[in-house]
């Protein structure tokens, strides 16, 4: 039998064109070549984007060239769907920036007044960005911001009652493997999924350009024993980045 996700749905939208639709959950869909998130606070977009009805429904859509998650979802060969945690989830978001790609992580997870019973714990050092952060998180429930340095993990831990089944890293700054690898190990229940957003340009501890970057920063993954579920080049959408998506 063919899964829901497989089957292509012709969709008139606007009456403009007809779209295969995918779920990737109940609250993220591929539509086309478009991404979109079923919007949590409906009827307020956070940086501009679209907002769409359908039915009772709105949906918010999802920038690939501002969301490296974003990004992988659409680029990624193998089941995009474990990309992401399961809804009502708590995860660890480590380099949030001004909310772009978690205000589309909380539709997920959350849902309209977090009624899904997620958390996303959102560490960013930058005071500006958790600023914005606490701005966002007065409207969804269940998002926590944390004005931190990721690699101080003494002061992430109070923020957690246990190991976190999904983790995501994008802190655009040297020692970037490094720093994931230890989080992980510190923060990952066994099982649980990271994803490494790892910017070329950021690291220049080994010569030989961008490709040598991932390749060093592959190998230290597996080094450090993760399974390497996928390494997901961002190109064309988020240049001299690759996603490394691992299982612990
Ligand atoms: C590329 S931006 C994140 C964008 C965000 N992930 C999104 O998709 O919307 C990188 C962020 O990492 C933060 N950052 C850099 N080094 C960090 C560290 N050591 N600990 C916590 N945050 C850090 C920066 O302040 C910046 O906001």
């Amino acid at each position: 039998m063919k899964s829901v996700r497989d089957t292509p749905i012709p969709l008139a939208v606007g009456g403009e064109f007809l779209a295969r639709v995918r779920d990737i959950s109940e609250r993220i869909r591929i539509e086309g070549r478009g991404l979109w998130s079923r919007n949590g606070v409906k009827g307020v977009s956070i940086r501009g984007e679209r907002l769409k009805r359908d039915g009772r429904k709105e949906w918010r859509q999802w920038d690939p060239r501002s969301s490296k998650l974003g990004a992988g979802i659409l680029r990624a060969n193998i089941e995009p769907e474990t990309l992401v945690p399961a809804p009502g989830d708590t995860c660890l978001y480590l380099g949030a920036g001004h909310g772009t790609t978690i205000s589309h992580l909380h539709d997920h997870l959350c849902g309209s007044k977090n009624h899904l019973g997620g958390a996303i714990i959102a560490v960013d050092l930058s005071p500006r960005c958790i600023r914005d952060l606490i701005r966002l998180s007065e409207r969804r429930p269940g998002l926590i911001p944390i004005l931190a340095d990721a690699r101080n993990e003494s002061l992430i831990s109070p923020f957690l009652n246990s190991k976190v089944p999904w983790l995501f890293q994008d802190v655009s700054q040297a020692w970037q493997v490094e720093l994931f690898i230890a989080s992980c190990n510190r923060f990952l229940e066994p099982g649980g999924t990271g994803i490494l957003s790892l910017k070329a340009a950021s690291e220049r501890r080994i010569s030989g350009g961008d490709m040598a970057q991932f390749d060093h920063a592959e190998s230290s993954i597996q080094k450090a024993g993760f399974e390497l579920i996928e390494r997901i080049n961002l190109a064309g959408w988020e240049d001299q980045h690759v996603l490394f998506h691992i299982r612990l």
